[in-house]
């Protein structure tokens, strides 16, 4: 079988001696991994650590006598399928982004054409300064994938965001991002071995999903009053794509019917469109019969104009105008309805006030197994923001969600669906 070849990258962090473990865990998926540090990283955890667990030569200096390859910055960095950064550090974090070459790692950095994955890790100030996120934004913008740290208590005894993401959920996305590539056009079935480490874990079953087709609504939907103007609303997708992508990281088939958004599709998923409610309902109800869980994250409009122009409504003379509207399909409601056996139905709930208990009336209305119910006044909260605070509802209980990330919110949900699938 061919490996894919990993170029693990290492600096100074406490979260540092968890990179052994993802090194350990790309081994057993079968990755030939080879192990960069920087000076400061040795100073929590030892290069023999790495050493003793891999065949390869872990590199800290290039101009290190005991180094045997004089130019090892270029020969690393051009002979790896994908150069992983665990943990990464604020300072390694703006080294890169501004083209600093001052050690090994930030040159082998900057001579890399592999796509590159940054997993950082650090105190929740360090996290949350300006100068950090604007460093984080540049390297977005020049093609760097991230493995958003998650919120939790960090070394420095604070509750935060800024702990290193779980390990596995790094490997996971690692292996995603190679077997998809970043063109999104792999799915992991032409290795060029024959059976790629992404499809071996799913046919195990190791990866937690690997057995589930979702099913997901991202976005807004437009609904037309004539061929130039709608209503919608201020859904960005974040939220549905979050799910999406979390997902399809744990091993599941993934399919989105996607409104208006104002972000991309990660790459993997089938991406279907369904611009109005309407749209999203036939798009819906075509896939539906292979889905095994569906999660309703679109805000769909619940009404839409009764009679769209077919040609551009002129102003006139008129100062005010009546717009006739009428209720739009329910797509949740109707996917309740045709449920089969096995397959879980997930809601949500924007809401202003009584959010709970609006949430709980429509998880009974619509039939749903769990509803994300989602207080939208809240800052940082809702619509078109990169984190949510929600609480999981379920027939058993409860499930308060802090200030997150959606993309870990979205991990939270699927640890939610998986426990329903167990019950
Ligand atoms: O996309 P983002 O910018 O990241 O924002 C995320 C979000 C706030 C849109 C998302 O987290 C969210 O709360 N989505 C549901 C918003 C909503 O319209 O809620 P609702 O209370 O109107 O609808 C309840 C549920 O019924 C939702 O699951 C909705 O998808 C579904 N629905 C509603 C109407 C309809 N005609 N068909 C439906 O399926």
């Amino acid at each position: 079988m061919n490996k894919y070849r990993v170029g693990l990258g290492v600096s100074g962090g406490i979260a540092a001696y968890k990179a052994v473990e993802v090194m350990r865990l790309l081994q057993k998926s079968g990755c030939d991994v080879n192990v960069a540090m920087t000076r400061h990283a040795t100073e929590f955890v030892q290069p023999l650590t790495f050493k003793a667990l891999n065949e390869g030569h872990v590199i800290v200096d290039d101009y290190d006598p005991a180094n045997p390859d004089p130019i090892a910055h270029i020969n690393f960095s051009q002979n790896i399928d994908l150069l992983l950064i665990v943990p990464a550090t604020a300072n390694i974090i703006a080294k890169f982004a501004n083209g600093v070459a001052d050690d090994f790692l930030s040159s082998t950095y900057l001579a890399c054409t592999a796509p590159v994955m940054i997993a950082p890790a650090m105190n929740t100030t360090m996290w949350e300064q300006p100068a950090t996120q604007r460093n984080i934004e540049q390297l977005k913008t020049d093609g760097v994938h991230f493995v958003e740290p998650v919120s939790g208590e960090l070394a420095c005894k604070t509750v935060g965001t800024g702990k290193l993401e779980d390990v596995d959920n790094i490997v996971r996305q690692a292996l995603s991002l190679l077997e998809i590539g970043t063109d999104g056009k792999g799915n992991g079935e032409n290795h060029p071995g024959g059976e790629s480490p992404l499809l071996l874990l799913r046919k195990e079953g190791s990866l937690d999903l690997a057995r589930e087709h979702v099913l997901i609504t991202v976005g807004g939907t437009r609904e037309a009053i004539d061929p130039v103007r709608f209503i919608s609303n201020h859904s960005s997708g974040k939220m549905g794509f979050a799910v999406a992508e979390a997902a399809r990281d744990r091993g599941a088939e993934v399919t989105v019917v996607a409104g208006a958004t104002t972000v991309e599709a990660p790459a993997g998923v089938k991406v279907i469109k369904g611009i109005s409610a309407r749209e999203m309902f036939d798009g819906v109800m075509a896939e539906l019969p292979s889905a095994t869980v569906f999660v309703g994250a679109a805000a769909v409009a619940d009404y839409a104009p009764a009679n769209a122009a077919n040609a551009k409504i002129k102003k006139e003379d008129k100062d005010t105008l009546t717009l006739e509207l009428k209720k739009t399909p329910d797509i949740l409601s109707e996917v309740s309805k045709r449920r089969k056996d096995g397959q879980i139905v997930v809601g949500f709930a924007a809401e202003t006030n009584d959010v709970i208990t609006y949430a709980k009336i429509k998880m009974g209305k619509k039939g749903l197994d769990l509803v994300v119910a989602n207080d939208i006044t809240q800052s940082g909260a809702g619509f078109n923001t990169d984190t949510n605070i929600a609480t999981l509802i379920t027939k058993n209980g409860q499930v308060e969600l802090p200030l997150m990330s959606k993309r870990e919110m979205a991990d939270k949900i699927l640890d939610e669906i998986l426990k329903l699938r167990k019950a």
